[in-house]
């Protein structure tokens, strides 16, 4: 019998130290979250890289509240709804993509993604396709399949059963050109899960023109937090397919997507009796409340000059991360965009965060880095303010 304040099973998180009064959080607005117990905190992390315009924007909570009492849920399996059909144009358009398949979580899209270029492949007659190649420190979701291309082993080493083999690309460049590569699959110029790494653009340039598949994973980096809309428009590639999700709908629900280019999804159409389709699919693919949230996100990105917006803080931030640098207990201070990282010397992040928290700042570490990722809507002020504190507590 459990006696636990709270039967919430959570990820990636020891309950027997779990603190839940501590942890509780009954309210999200603009940049903040308000905890059970009255606390206010400045979401430092955009609760995992998911908000974008802050908490509950009226804007996308209206578009919510409209759709759910105009058609709240339909499938996606040989159906489709008006804000799917209108979020895969937009998207499309934005991307110079030709085509959405929908899907729930990050991981979800990942998956699809690997599925797509195995299914690809067969398509094109070349099935002999079926290996992938990975960046070394990548991360692109919990899944079998997305476990298998993600490289952090704390993250993976217990589901070997599970997983399959990969290439690393950085490790053998030539893994490329084997005529067994069904796709290479890279996290844009950040691998966030790996401490918000940077990666060189120059890195990239291999990629292009290649035979296999270029899936580049913007689940983390899209939708601003870079600078640009996506990350990849940084850099010296033209991804197949491409894999959005977390921001896409503000942070405010669950929805992912595949964007394809035209070569890719044309190898799928056929007469029905050739069995061509996509074999995929999830229960709330294109789910229309969710594709109306994301709709309404894209209108704020033009409404409130989103990444106008996001241009003016890099300055401030760049400067607080290098007056950060020389204090002795750090190690690097880097960015891109929005999303920042203050590695430490030594192991006491999450004393750190813990002492940001009480400060009235939210972020997770990850291994010896302080990340800051905020909401696109933050401020100077905000800026300011989370590097005083982070100050602070590391001189305390
Ligand atoms: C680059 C990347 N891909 C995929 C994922 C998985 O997304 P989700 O947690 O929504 O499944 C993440 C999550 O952090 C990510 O950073």
């Amino acid at each position: 019998m459990l006696t636990r304040v709270t039967r919430h099973w959570l990820p990636f998180t020891q309950m027997d130290a779990f603190d839940a009064p501590a942890r509780t959080f009954v309210r999200g607005q603009g940049n903040y979250l308000e905890d059970a117990r009255g606390g206010r905190v400045f979401d430092a992390v955009s609760s995992i890289w998911t908000t974008i315009h802050g908490h509950g924007h009226p804007h996308i909570v209206e578009a919510i509240a409209r759709q759910a009492a105009t058609l709240d849920h339909a499938t996606s399996l040989g159906a489709t709804n008006p804000p799917a059909d209108e979020l895969a144009e937009r998207l499309s358009a934005l991307t110079g993509t030709d085509a959405a398949f929908f899907a729930s979580d990050g991981a979800s899209a990942v998956e699809a993604a690997l599925k797509m270029a195995l299914q690809y492949w067969q398509h094109a007659g070349e099935p002999g396709r079926t290996r992938f190649v990975r960046l070394a420190g990548s991360y692109h979701g919990d899944t079998a399949a997305a476990m298998s291309v993600s490289d952090i082993a704390v993250f993976k080493a217990r589901f070997g059963a599970v997983t399959f083999a990969t290439y690393a690309y950085d490790d053998a460049g030539e893994a490329i050109a084997g005529d067994d590569v069904a796709a290479v699959i890279v996290e844009p110029l950040v691998q966030a899960a790996a401490g918000i790494r940077l990666v060189a653009p120059e890195r990239y340039e291999a990629l292009r023109g290649m035979r296999p598949l270029l899936i580049v994973d913007e689940i983390a980096t899209g939708f601003g937090r870079t600078g640009t809309m996506f990350a990849h428009e940084q850099l010296p590639v033209r991804p197949d397919l491409l894999c959005v999700g977390k921001g896409i709908t503000g942070g405010a629900l669950a929805l992912s997507a595949v964007l394809a280019r035209a070569p890719v999804f044309e190898a799928f159409l056929g007469a029905p009796a050739q069995l061509k389709q996509f074999f995929h699919g999830h229960s709330y693919a294109g789910n229309p409340i969710a594709c109306a949230a994301a709709l309404a996100s894209l209108d704020l990105f033009e409404r409130e000059s989103t990444l106008a917006h996001v241009a003016s803080l890099v300055p401030r931030l760049a400067a607080r991360l290098e007056r950060l640098r020389p204090h002795p207990r750090v190690r690097d201070a880097r960015h891109a965009g929005l999303m920042a990282a203050v590695e430490l010397d030594g192991p006491a992040a999450w004393d750190v965060a813990n002492g940001l928290y009480d400060r009235g700042y939210f972020t997770r570490p990850i291994g010896d880095a302080i990340q800051f990722v905020p909401p696109l809507s933050t401020t100077p002020a905000e800026i300011d303010g989370f590097f005083e504190a982070l100050e602070a507590e590391l001189s305390a």
